[in-house]
């Protein structure tokens, strides 16, 4: 029997070529670009997947010449495609479509206005227009404002602004970005990026959940004991101290990748998969959370900073020796926190969330932990090895699923064991998942913003952090500290033995 589908709902998510376009990439010399974006719109040109008609417009301050653009672009996806090694041919065509322009001195907007005019008339594109902001915030609202003036923020197509984070670092920000983007732009314009939404394995949530008729009867406080929801990377800060040192954990992942985790696992069944109907549910989780009131900051979060320690072997700094950071700097590089969803369906569930640098490995996962069986009927002993059923999703590295079970031991009479069932992508599919870049870039070409965070989204976001951020500020919650290559401070194990839990290890 074949599984019904709906077909009012059936390609309400579109999977088509996009129209013709010319991409304008705002930040064209920098880092993202570099390693992200262009990459990734190379990736999407080896698997056929841009249109015929499609230029891409490099825009920064700095002079350049196309040719030293289109070299070092070649160098940034030699480094960074996952097509690997560069094919000459495709690499050919795609840098045929490549163009600087210096958008520093006066005048800039004006050429740039040119370009995209040279494009629509040699190459087809048609007056459509993707402008991506990887610039530094400060540069966005400016950028946009230039780009209306300047006549080139429309050409008689479509029009839409991509948006990197951080979009804003407080509530009164992001608000004030938002309206500086409605001068020129409609919120159906706006694509607000969120890298997570973009991997495989986190759209997998939704399919996980919605496709299948099994795991939705447990999911909610009846059946589910608490949820934790992990981000840990090994890397340091880099060289962005400039950016983390005002962001810190809570702004960098918290306020964005976490808590759309977060969504994601909590949400209602959404009526269609589309960008409205997700991102509908998705808000109402966020209305949902219980804000922390000052006086809960310290009993709801932890935070910590890394000194030095060992890394994969590798002996590493303390953050306050990295590079570009204060010496008596007080930004946290992990945060953890309580969450609670207060509606009908998680009411007194607890979601425990954590982020850090500088942990022990990279990896981000949901553990979706059960309640215990209502009855024993093994014995103490018998059931010793046996832990509460758990669903874990793997995000990333090695993606997949496990479940947790108990399983008796093959002995004569009864020894339970937790092992493992485990669904993981690289067995079962035999192709590579593509890059969360080229999955957002191809649907913004495509105009579908389902992947892609709203205007009220993001403003409840920092309605849930801002408070925490000031009760910091304020000293609720110490800064703790935990040695490099651990899994963080102990005010965050404090956190969860509160409630008599731990941390899972991933
Ligand atoms: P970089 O500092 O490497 O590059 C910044 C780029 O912006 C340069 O090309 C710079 O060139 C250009 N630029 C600065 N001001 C303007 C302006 N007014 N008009 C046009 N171009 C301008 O930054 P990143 O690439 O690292 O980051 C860019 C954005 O992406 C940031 O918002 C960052 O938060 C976000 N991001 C970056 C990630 C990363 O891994 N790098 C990850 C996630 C988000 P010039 O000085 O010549 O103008
Ligand atoms: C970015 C943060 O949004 O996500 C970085 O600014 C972080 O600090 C990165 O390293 C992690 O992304 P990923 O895809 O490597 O998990």
């Amino acid at each position: 029997m074949t599984v019904p589908v709906n077909p009012l709902r059936e390609g309400l998510r579109l999977a088509r070529t996009p129209d013709p376009a010319a991409v304008v990439i705002f930040g064209g010399s920098g880092d993202l670009t570099s390693r992200k974006l262009m990459p990734a719109l190379y990736d999407l040109a080896h698997l056929r997947q841009l249109p015929a008609a499609f230029t891409i417009i490099g825009a920064a301050r700095g002079a350049m010449s196309d040719e030293a653009f289109r070299a070092e672009m070649h160098d940034a996806v030699a480094a960074f495609s996952r097509h690997r090694p560069l094919n000459e041919e495709v690499w050919g065509s795609f840098a045929s479509r490549l163009r600087y322009v210096s958008t520093g001195g006066t005048g800039g907007y004006d050429e740039l206005k040119h370009a995209l005019e040279a494009s629509d008339a040699e190459h087809g594109t048609g007056g459509n227009r993707l402008f991506y902001l990887a610039t530094p915030p400060a540069a966005y609202a400016p950028i946009v404002r230039s780009l209306a003036q300047g006549g080139a923020a429309r050409g008689g197509g479509w029009s839409r602004v991509v948006v990197e984070k951080p979009f804003g670092r407080d509530l009164a920000s992001a608000h004030a970005l938002t309206e500086a983007l409605f001068e020129v732009f409609l919120e159906r314009e706006i694509f607000r990026i969120d890298h997570y939404l973009g991997k495989e394995t986190v759209q997998n949530i939704l399919v996980h959940r919605f496709a299948n008729g099994i795991f939705e009867p447990l999911w909610n406080r009846q059946y589910v004991d608490h949820v934790q929801i992990t981000v840990a990377e090994s890397l340091g800060v880099e060289e962005r101290a400039g950016y983390y040192e005002q962001a810190g954990a809570i702004r960098d992942i918290v306020q964005n990748h976490l808590l759309q985790l977060l969504t994601l696992v909590a949400m209602e069944p959404p009526a269609a998969f589309d960008a409205d109907a997700v991102r509908e549910e998705k808000v109402k989780v966020l209305r949902a959370l219980r804000p922390v009131a000052a006086a809960d900051v310290a009993a709801r979060t932890a935070r910590g900073q890394y000194g030095a320690g060992f890394v994969d072997g590798d002996r590493v700094l303390a953050y306050r020796r990295e590079l570009g950071v204060a010496p008596d700097s007080e930004t946290e590089s992990y945060a953890a926190l309580v969450c609670y969803v207060d509606n009908w369906r998680w009411e007194g569930t607890p979601f425990y969330l954590r982020t850090g640098k500088r942990l022990p490995k990279r990896a981000t996962e949901i553990t979706v932990q059960f309640r215990i069986a209502p009855h024993q009927v093994f014995s103490r002993e018998a059931s010793a090895g046996l832990e509460p059923n758990a669903l874990v999703i793997r995000v990333q590295p090695e993606e997949g699923i496990s479940l947790k079970i108990g399983a008796k031991v093959p002995v004569q009479g009864v020894r339970i064991r937790s092992v493992n069932m485990d669904f993981s992508y690289g067995a079962s599919f035999v192709v590579d998942s593509p890059d969360a870049y080229e999955t957002l870039l191809l649907d913004a070409l495509r105009g579908d913003a389902t992947l892609f965070t709203r205007r009220d989204e993001v403003e409840q976001q920092w309605s849930f952090i801002d408070p925490i951020v000031e009760g910091w500020a304020a000293g609720s919650a110490p800064l703790g500290t935990y040695d490099a290559g651990t899994w963080g401070p102990v005010e965050a194990d404090l956190l969860l033995a509160r409630d008599g839990r731990t941390w899972r290890k991933p």
